[in-house]
């Protein structure tokens, strides 16, 4: 249920990146994801997965174009940077405006498909920030798990696309479960998603306490009582008054307001 987010790991030191890594497999994390987009993280996880492999399914965000040029040698970096030959799953980035020419012939999706048949990647996903275009992206079957934010405040993905999705099969799992670390509460943020509606939550971590903190709550993740229900309620409908979510200072502004605008559209009306 709690999957391992590459990002965070970026900004720590290798010993740092892979002692969390370490306690979250330790401690039953078997889902990783990362993208050779993440600055180093793949060089980080390749020093734990050289040990360690078998125990993890590895999801890759494979980004960088829509051309099956494009796909074809973001995969091989991917691979050779993880230093792995095979990933469970390949995830599409895309975009509404993207997807039609990475789904044509010469498209990125067609370097995916042409990985799953080689064996290199056994699964191909979708994932993006817009919940109404995964819900159109889905529709097409040419996917088998997606990829979508979802926290207590952004939490659209609830109303249409996490049920189409189960009723599709396709394996869910959730990201920016804690709003790139501006979310309050992040231990009821995390026991929000947890229970029910989705496969994993790759929830992003580069320090001991908090990965303590986020298995302890995974191991047995106790449904929210209605009085907390209601408290994320309410900070929810304060975030959304003031148009913004705290962030923690290392992360840059525009990223910062990238999310917010995630966060915002994404929220349900
Ligand atoms: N389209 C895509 O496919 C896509 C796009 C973006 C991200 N992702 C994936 O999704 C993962 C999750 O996204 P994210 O890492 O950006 O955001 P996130 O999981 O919402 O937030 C991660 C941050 O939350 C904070 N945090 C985690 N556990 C905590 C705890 N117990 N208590 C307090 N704070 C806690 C940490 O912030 P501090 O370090 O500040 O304490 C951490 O850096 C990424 O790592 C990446 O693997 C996928």
């Amino acid at each position: 249920m709690l999957g391992f987010g590459g990002i965070p790991i970026r900004d720590v030191s290798e010993e740092q990146a892979v002692a969390v890594v370490n306690r979250c497999i330790d401690h039953g994390v078997n889902f990783i994801h990362t993208s050779v987009t993440y600055g180093d993280s793949c060089q980080k996880l390749s020093k734990v997965l050289e040990e360690r492999r078998d125990e993890v399914v590895l999801a890759v965000k494979i980004g960088g174009g829509r051309t099956k040029a494009d796909a074809e040698q973001r995969l091989k970096e991917t691979f050779e940077t993880l230093k792995v030959d095979h990933v469970e799953i390949a995830e599409l980035p895309i975009n509404a405006r993207d997807f039609p020419a990475a789904m044509a012939p010469g498209g990125a999706y067609e370097a995916f498909v042409d990985a799953k048949e080689m064996g290199e990647i056994d699964h191909i996903g979708i994932t993006g920030h817009d919940i109404e275009f995964l819900i159109d992206a889905i529709q097409t079957d040419a996917f088998s798990n997606v990829i979508a934010p979802y926290n207590y405040v952004a939490n659209k993905a609830e109303e249409r696309l996490l049920p189409l999705a189960r009723q599709k099969g396709l394996g869910i799992i959730a990201m920016k479960v804690m709003g790139v670390g501006g979310i309050p509460e992040p231990p009821k943020a995390l026991r929000y998603v947890l229970p029910g509606t989705i496969d994993t939550a790759i929830v992003g971590m580069s320090k001991l306490e908090e990965a303590e903190e986020n298995l302890r709550i995974a191991e047995d993740p106790e449904p929210l009582t209605d009085e907390e229900l209601s408290l994320l309620r309410e900070i929810s409908e304060r975030i959304q008054r003031e148009g913004r979510l705290k962030f923690s200072g290392k992360i840059t502004q525009s990223h910062a307001e990238g999310v917010t605008r995630v966060i915002l559209s994404n929220v349900r009306s």
